[in-house]
C-alpha cells in the first residue's frame, strides 16, 4: 500500500510489531517432540491476545492460523496433530495477519535443534540473500533488479530460486501491487518500488529445486526437483535511502 498519512504507518508498524513477535516467540517455543499444530496453536492464540487475525485463516480458508513448513515442505504448509518435529528438522514459520484493517507478513526458516542434516549453510544463505535483497530496494530501483540480485547470490552460494513463489505489496490486504517481486529478473518487468509503500520481500532459496508443486492436500507446496528451501520474509517500508525493516522484532537476523 502507499502511505499517505502518519496514522497509516502507525497501523502498518503495530500489525508488523504484532507479526513479528509472534513469529519470534513461535520460533522460541518449537521444541523436539511437539506437532505443527501444537505450534500453530500457540501462534493463535498470540495472534488473539493482540486482537489480530491470521491472514490465511481468515482470508482464504486455510486450515491453520500459520503456516508451518516441516523439511521437504515449501510452503503453505498445514499445521497437523501428526507432524512431529524432530532434533535436525528444517522448520518455516510463516505468520501474517490483520490489526485494525492494516496486514502484515514475514516468515522464517531455522534448524530445530542439533543441525544433524546440515541444513544451516542453506539457512544462513537464505538470511544473507534477504538481507542484500532489502538493502539493495529503495524508491525507483527495478523489482528485475531485485530478482537479479536475489538469483546471482544463490548461484554464488550454489544453490537454486523458486520461480514460482514471490514477495509482495501488502498493507490494506495481504496480497495486493506490486504482484509478483520474483527471486530472478524478468526482463519485461520494468516496474519500480516506489517510495512510501509498504511490501513484503521473501526469499525461496533451494538446494535443487526451480519450481513450488502443490500436494494432493490442495496446499502443501514442494519442490519439483526435491531437496530442501527456505524462506526468511520482511514486511517493509520502501523510502529514498534504506528500507524501514517494520517486522524487525521477528529477529531473524539476530
Ligand atoms: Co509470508
Ligand atoms: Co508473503
Amino acid at each position: 500500500m502507499s502511505i499517505t498519512k502518519e496514522s497509516e504507518l502507525i497501523g502498518m508498524k503495530e500489525i508488523s510489531k504484532v507479526v513479528g513477535t509472534t513469529l519470534k516467540l513461535m520460533r522460541e517455543y518449537a521444541k523436539v517432540g511437539m506437532s505443527t499444530k501444537e505450534l500453530d496453536e500457540y501462534g493463535g492464540k498470540i495472534l488473539e491476545s493482540f486482537g489480530a487475525k491470521s491472514a490465511p485463516y481468515e482470508t482464504y480458508g486455510f486450515p491453520g492460523y500459520t503456516c508451518i513448513c516441516l523439511n521437504k515442505e515449501v510452503a503453505h504448509g498445514i499445521p497437523s496433530e501428526t507432524k512431529i518435529i524432530h532434533e535436525g528438522d528444517l522448520i518455516n514459520i510463516d505468520v501474517s495477519a490483520e490489526l485494525n484493517g492494516f496486514w502484515s507478513d514475514n516468515g522464517g526458516s531455522f534448524v530445530i535443534g542439533e543441525d544433524l542434516h546440515n541444513h544451516q549453510p542453506l539457512v544462513n544463505a537464505s538470511k544473507e540473500i534477504l538481507k542484500k535483497a532489502i538493502g539493495s530496494i529503495k524508491g525507483g530501483v527495478k523489482i528485475s533488479d531485485v530478482g537479479y540480485l536475489i538469483e546471482t547470490e544463490a548461484k554464488k552460494s550454489g544453490y537454486t530460486v523458486i520461480k514460482n513463489l514471490a514477495g509482495h505489496g501488502v498493507g490494506r490486504s495481504l496480497h495486493e501491487e506490486p504482484e509478483n517481486i520474483l527471486n530472478y529478473r524478468v526482463r519485461t518487468n520494468r516496474k519500480r518500488f516506489k517510495k512510501n509503500t509498504t511490501v513484503a520481500i521473501e526469499t525461496f532459496i533451494s538446494t535443487k529445486s526451480n519450481n513450488a508443486v502443490e500436494l494432493k492436500d490442495g496446499w502443501t507446496l514442494v519442490g519439483n526437483k526435491g531437496g530442501y528451501v527456505t524462506q526468511h520474509e520482511h514486511t517493509i517500508l520502501v523510502t529514498d535511502k534504506q528500507p524501514v525493516i517494520l517486522t524487525g522484532s521477528n529477529g531473524i537476523w539476530e
